[in-house]
C-alpha cells in the first residue's frame, strides 16, 4: 500500500504540492469534513481519472454552520479517515486545525450570489454558502489542485463552487461526481449515522419520493402537481419538508417552461433533529 502523507499545516500541504507540481504531476483536490463514507470515496475515484495525485482535505468548517446547528456533534473520526484514505491509495490527506484555517484576526469572507441565492439551502441556511464559498476558496487555493471534485448529492454547493470558480478565474476545473446512494435510495451522508433505527427506515423516502416525482413530470405531469405529490409523501411518512422544487438544473432558477430546460428536482427535509438533502435530474436537455 502507498503511504499516506498527512499535512497538518498550510505550509506542510504547499511542500509537497510544490514538489508534486514541479514534477509535473496533475492534482486533483476532494474536499470534505471527514466521517467519510462510499461516496466521499467515489469522489476520490473520479479525482484518481482525471489527476496523478489525490488530495483530500478533512476539515470541519465552522464558519459554514449557523448557531444552533451540529457543529459540535458532528461526527468527527481522523484516524478511520486515514485508514480509509491510505487504503483508497489517497496521496495526501490535509487535516488543518480551526486555528490553521482561520487564525486570530482573519477578516474575509467570499460571498457567492447567483446560485448562493437560489431560495433553496440558502433560504434555511442563510449564511451557510458563506462559509462554504470561504473555505473552498482557501482550500483551492492553499492546494494549488489543477481538478477539484465535488459530488451532486450537494447539488446548490456544486452550483455555487462552479460560480466562485470562474467569478474568481480560479484555474481549476470541477468535475462533479454522481451520488452514492444506500440500497433503498438514502444518499448517503455523514448525517445518516445520527439516524435512528425507525428514522433510518423512514428516510428512504426522501429518494422514492424524487424518482416518482420525476417519472411523472417525464410522463407529462405538471411540475406544481408532481412536486406537491412529492411533498405530500414525504409528509405522510412523518418527515417536516423544508422545499421539494423543480429547478433549472444549471442555474436553479424558478423553471419557466419545463420542456426547454435541464430539470433538477432538489428537497430539504427533517426527520427530528437530522436534516436531509437530495436531489435527482429530470432530464436533461
Ligand atoms: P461533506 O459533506 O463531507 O462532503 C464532501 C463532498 O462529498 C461534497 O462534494 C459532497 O457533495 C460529496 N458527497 C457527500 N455525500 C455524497 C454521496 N452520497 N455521493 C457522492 N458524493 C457525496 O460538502 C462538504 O463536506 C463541505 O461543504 C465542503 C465542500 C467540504 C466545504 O467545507
Amino acid at each position: 500500500m502507498k503511504t499516506l502523507k498527512i499535512a497538518r499545516t498550510t505550509d506542510e500541504l504547499r511542500l509537497h504540492a510544490d514538489a508534486w507540481r514541479a514534477l509535473k504531476h496533475t492534482i486533483a483536490l476532494v474536499p470534505t469534513m471527514g466521517a467519510l463514507h462510499e461516496g466521499h470515496l467515489s469522489l476520490v475515484e473520479t479525482a484518481r481519472r482525471h489527476a496523478d495525485v489525490v488530495i483530500v482535505s478533512v476539515f470541519v468548517n465552522p464558519t459554514q454552520f449557523a448557531a444552533g446547528e451540529d457543529y459540535d456533534t458532528y461526527p468527527r473520526d481522523l484516524d478511520g479517515d486515514a485508514e480509509k484514505l491510505r487504503a483508497a491509495g489517497v496521496d495526501l490527506m490535509y487535516a488543518p486545525s480551526v486555528e490553521e484555517m482561520y487564525p486570530q484576526g482573519f477578516a474575509t469572507t467570499v460571498h457567492v450570489e447567483g446560485p448562493a441565492k437560489a431560495g433553496l439551502e440558502d433560504a434555511f441556511r442563510p449564511t451557510h454558502f458563506d462559509g462554504v464559498a470561504t473555505v473552498v476558496a482557501k482550500l483551492l487555493i492553499q492546494s494549488g489542485c489543477h481538478v477539484a471534485v465535488f459530488g451532486e448529492k450537494d447539488y446548490q454547493q456544486l452550483l455555487v463552487i462552479k460560480q466562485l470558480v470562474r467569478d474568481l478565474d480560479l484555474p481549476v476545473k470541477i468535475v462533479p461526481a454522481p451520488t452514492m446512494r444506500e440500497a433503498d435510495g438514502l444518499a448517503m451522508s455523514s448525517r445518516n449515522a445520527y439516524l435512528s433505527r425507525a428514522d433510518r427506515e423512514r428516510a428512504a423516502v426522501l429518494y422514492r419520493a424524487l424518482t416518482e416525482a420525476a417519472a411523472a413530470i417525464r410522463n407529462g405531469a405538471s411540475l406544481s402537481e408532481a412536486c406537491r405529490k412529492g411533498r405530500d409523501m414525504i409528509e405522510n411518512a412523518g418527515l417536516i419538508v423544508d422545499y421539494f422544487e423543480a429547478r433549472n438544473a444549471e442555474t436553479l432558477a424558478p423553471v419557466e417552461d419545463a420542456t426547454q430546460e435541464p430539470l433538477r428536482l432538489l428537497v430539504a427535509a427533517r426527520l427530528g433533529q437530522v436534516r436531509l438533502i437530495d436531489n435527482i435530474a429530470v432530464h436533461e436537455t
